[in-house]
């Protein structure tokens, strides 16, 4: 059936019918919202590269969630800037530790809250890698007991969700293992499966001051170039135990999330990381896009891709957008 029978433009005639024939939906329930905690009171450092985020001390992080969680955001994902570093990332599995405290600030005050931790070392290695380094080598089973004992901590302050984004071969297995030989049989892993050794992570290493001090993450993040690995990496976490699979950065492999999602069928996470919300907000600053359709077109594509959650720290204003 060709032109003048069929016309496409038919069902693009009125608001009302484009609504029901919208294909791809978005709606608060799809966001994680990531926030940076750290020590102090009444801290609230501005990260310069990421207009409108901040690093955030327990009490201000406690009214961030509270703001986001009346927007109707149902989870947020903690990173946390340690004031001590060192080479065994002691503070990242202190239960005293700052997210650990934050978990259970957040817990208290709004137990419905899904609260999701990242659980990777970076941040709180003096060197600035995802492992354990020996002579300037990352070392992957090493590393694992540290992260499984950080992801345990984490569930013992209360977390839903722990979320390990380190890509150390194995993690997930040695995170289910320990979780689960704790009783934390009912906590959620969400794996960072394909995560790519990109440059969009750049504020985010600003803010976080977690920047290797040498030699990069190609050795443990992916090539960039790697669709075909990607699937493999989200089946191996799966076989090891991943309820969620995540892929990130979003917005560059939208290929990557179509593609996974066909493959698993498993829920799936995207990740609009720093670098690409630092764009919108550069150019929308500048007056060269509109801010509003063009993060909106961003979620709807991520969306469509396959995603069933978008992790973006545009979360508040798309809420507020949503209306
Ligand atoms: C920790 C981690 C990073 C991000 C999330 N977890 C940085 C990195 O791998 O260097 C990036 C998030 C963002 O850019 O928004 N490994």
């Amino acid at each position: 059936m060709y032109y003048p029978t069929y016309r496409m433009r038919r069902l693009r005639r009125t608001p009302a019918l484009r609504r029901m024939l919208r294909e791809t939906t978005l709606a608060p329930d799809d966001l994680i919202y990531p926030l940076f905690v750290t020590h102090g009171e009444k801290v609230r450092n501005p990260i310069s590269s990421m207009p409108g985020c901040a690093k955030l001390s327990i009490g201000n992080l406690l009214a961030e969630v509270r703001e986001a969680k009346d927007l109707g955001i149902p989870a947020v994902l903690l990173f946390g800037i340690p004031t001590h570093k060192d080479a065994a990332a002691t503070s990242a599995y202190d239960s005293e530790g700052i997210v650990q405290m934050a978990v259970k600030a957040i817990k208290d005050d709004m137990p419905e809250m899904v609260v999701v931790t990242d659980v990777c070392l970076c941040e709180y290695m003096d060197h600035g890698h995802c492992g354990v380094v020996q002579d300037g080598e990352v070392l992957n089973d090493v590393t694992l007991e540290l992260l499984a004992k950080m992801a345990l901590t984490h569930a013992e302050a209360g977390a839903d969700i722990v979320a390990p984004s380190d890509m150390m071969d194995g993690r997930v297995a040695a995170i289910r293992n320990a979780l689960d030989e704790d009783n934390f049989t009912d906590t959620v892993i969400m794996a960072y499966s394909a995560k790519f050794a990109s440059a969009f992570y750049g504020p985010f290493r600003e803010a976080a001051e977690s920047a290797p001090a040498f030699g990069d993450r190609l050795s443990y993040q992916m090539d960039p170039a790697n669709g075909e690995e990607a699937v493999r990496e989200a089946l191996l976490d799966i076989e090891e135990g991943a309820d969620i699979i995540m892929v990130k950065p979003a917005l560059p492999y939208l290929d990557v999330v179509k593609v996974i999602k066909q493959e698993t069928k498993f829920p799936l996470a995207a990740y609009n990381v720093s670098g690409e919300y630092a764009m919108l907000k550069a150019a929308a600053a500048n007056g060269w896009l509109d801010e509003q359709r063009c993060v909106m077109e961003a979620m709807n594509s991520i969306k469509r891709a396959g995603a069933d959650l978008i992790i973006t720290y545009h979360a508040k204003d798309v809420c507020r957008w949503l209306g």
